[in-house]
């Protein structure tokens, strides 16, 4: 059986990824530090696939402790590498943050890993990194516009050294995949988003206004060049998601890939605008959301929604579930939390 590490593993999207990863028949070894999850997470993935995934608890901004894991660890057959602070806000007021936590400890990885042989190594990147991109859908060959968030520059940064890395390590082999947005939870509800205090994101403020915890929804703005006036965005199914970590892995295990660093747009080509999720969200619910207009939030662009052209065609991958589907897998899981909560 292969073993596959999993970096910040218990958060979001990684959660979802060992799930998928267990239920495809690979051995997963979680690296977390907790700074944004919790164990109850593996309570959720054990219920999902009835197996108990390996959790070691550690910062990976510790390189000792890092170096003690990859010398306990030396037999593993790739890494998954979530782990990383991801608040845009944040990274604003406390950019020496998250250079340390996203760009010293993927620098911390490599130098480990570059001493074993072949180790597939896939990257959590962003759609972030096209800014406000010139052509829609986005091709992943767009230019990369100057970041606007020092969160963003991480994201830049990480493939940049990936990419100088992989020239100069023989063996090592990358995949970068650069998501949209995702959303939702798994449909069994034993696992979902779980932000710590207000939500930046719109679907988590969305089902959280819902259950009452927020007032009301503000709709950053309705005077944009858009259908409606809000702003587009590619909402893609965290489950989705995590299924194209799995086909990813298996490319390059099965050394399938043509390049050692290859990049690919994961999300689901279809632009939302901020109403129509609002929208989709009161389908699904039968309910209505209170909201109101507010004015744009600095920093956001018009629009942004994924070519999966080369997802669909080179991974044979592409993202089955509607907006429908993962706004009631949102709405599910967070209902769920608040009974149990
Ligand atoms: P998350 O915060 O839910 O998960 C990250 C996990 O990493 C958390 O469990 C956290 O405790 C852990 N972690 C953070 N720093 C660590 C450290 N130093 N050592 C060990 N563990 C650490 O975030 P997510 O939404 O699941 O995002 C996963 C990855 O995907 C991140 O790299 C993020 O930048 C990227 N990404 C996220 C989105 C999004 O909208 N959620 C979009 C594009 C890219
Ligand atoms: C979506 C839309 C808002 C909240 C962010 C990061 C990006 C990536 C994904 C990691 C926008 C509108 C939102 C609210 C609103 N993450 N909105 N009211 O900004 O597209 O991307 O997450 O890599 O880097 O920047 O996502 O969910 O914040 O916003 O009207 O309370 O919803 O203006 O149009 P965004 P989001």
């Amino acid at each position: 059986m292969k073993r596959i590490v999993v970096t910040g593993g218990l958060g979001y999207i990684g959660s979802h990824t060992v799930v998928e990863l267990q239920l495809a028949g690979f051995e997963v070894i979680i690296i977390d530090n907790l700074s944004n999850s919790s164990k109850d997470v593996l309570k959720g993935i054990v219920n999902i696939t009835q197996k108990e995934p390996t959790f070691v608890e550690l910062d990976l901004r510790d390189k000792q402790a890092t170096i003690s894991f990859f010398t306990k660890y030396d037999n593993i057959d790739g890494i998954i590498h979530f782990a990383a602070s991801k608040a845009v806000g944040e990274s604003v007021v406390n950019p020496l943050l998250y250079y340390e936590n996203n760009v010293t400890t993927l620098i911390t990885i490599l130098q480990q890993i570059q001493k074993k042989e072949n180790i597939p190594f896939i990257f959590s990147s962003s759609c972030t990194v096209y800014g406000q991109a010139e052509q829609m859908p986005i091709p992943e060959n767009a230019p990369i516009q100057q970041a606007y968030s020092p969160y963003g520059n991480t994201k830049q940064i990480g493939e940049e050294i990936l990419l100088d890395t992989t020239k100069a390590v023989n063996g090592l082999q990358v995949i970068s995949l650069r998501y949209f947005n995702p959303i939702g939870a798994h449909p069994t509800a034993e696992i979902g988003e779980l932000p710590i205090g207000v939500p930046q994101n719109l679907v988590p403020f969305i089902t959280q206004t819902a259950i009452g915890l927020r007032k009301e929804l503000a709709v950053f703005g309705n005077d944009y060049p858009t259908k409606d006036g809000t702003c587009i965005r590619d909402y893609i199914h965290v489950v989705d998601l995590a299924k194209a970590h799995v086909i990813a892995l298996k490319r390059l295990l099965s050394k399938t890939n043509t390049e050692s660093f290859e990049v690919f747009n994961i999300g689901t080509g279809k632009g939302s605008s901020v109403l129509e999720v609002i929208e989709s969200f009161e389908r699904v619910s039968k309910q209505k959301l209170n909201y109101s207009i507010t004015s744009r939030r600095e920093g956001d662009v018009v629009a942004a929604y994924a070519n999966t052209t080369k997802a669909n065609t080179i991974l044979g991958w592409r993202a089955i579930s509607s907006l429908d589907e993962a706004m009631l897998s949102a709405w599910n899981w967070e209902q769920k939390i608040r009974k149990t909560n």
